[in-house]
């Protein structure tokens, strides 16, 4: 009898080639990221065992995340009356790859923040400005407490000092698209994580 291994944490067979048209390689396939998510679940489950949490996702780069984790938070023992899903919009000012720090909110969640235990799901945190600006937001409404959950955290650049509670994968110093993550609005339902080639670049 012939065993054969899979080794999950490789790209799957189906992400490396044929890449997309721009798509340089996978940084993080599709299954890295469903075992950091799982590792994410595990730890916020124990964390708020005894709180009802308010899972607020920003969109539009943490939409998988945010519903990857909110299913691997019921998988994780979370039960269905102790976690509510919202969503908030923003937009970053900046070109396309490095945010300036100016946030324009474009849509705001439908439940209240006051006295609920607020968990912001954000895909990356580059200068971490995004997120200062949703922590101060959602701090001003009275939350009973606030954290943060970022999918991919890149360190390098900050320009604020930001607390990210729970990270999931350091990605590298560059720029990254994919699972959510978007260049120019375009790339953003690729199942990985990827970096694209140089010339696809226009800004
Ligand atoms: P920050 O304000 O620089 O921390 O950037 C946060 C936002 O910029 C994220 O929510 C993303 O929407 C976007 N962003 C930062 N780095 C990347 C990247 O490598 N790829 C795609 N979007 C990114
Ligand atoms: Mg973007």
């Amino acid at each position: 009898m012939v065993t054969v291994l899979v080794d999950r944490v490789k790209p799957m067979a189906s992400e490396l080639a044929p890449l997309p048209e721009g798509v340089a390689e996978v940084i993080f396939s599709s299954a890295e990221l469903a075992a950091a998510v799982g590792r994410l679940a595990e730890r916020i489950a124990a964390d708020y065992r005894d709180r009802e949490v308010l899972l607020v996702g920003v969109l539009k780069g943490a939409l998988f995340f945010a519903a990857d984790l909110a299913r691997a938070l019921h998988r994780a023992g979370l039960a269905p009356d102790r976690m509510t899903l919202d969503f908030i919009a923003v937009s970053s000012y900046g070109n396309s790859r490095r945010s300036s720090g100016e946030v324009r909110l474009l849509k705001d969640t439908s439940e209240s923040a006051e006295g609920r235990h607020v968990l912001i799901v954000e895909d990356i945190v580059d200068n971490g400005h995004t997120l200062h600006y949703l922590r101060s937001m959602f701090g001003g409404r009275a939350p009973a407490s606030l954290a943060a959950c970022a999918l991919l955290d890149k360190p390098f650049h900050r320009g604020v000092d930001v607390p990210v509670e729970y990270v999931g994968l350091e990605a590298p110093d560059e720029f990254v698209v994919g699972y959510g993550l978007d260049y120019q609005e375009s790339y953003r339902h690729l199942p990985y994580v990827a970096r694209l080639h140089p010339w696809v670049y226009r800004d």
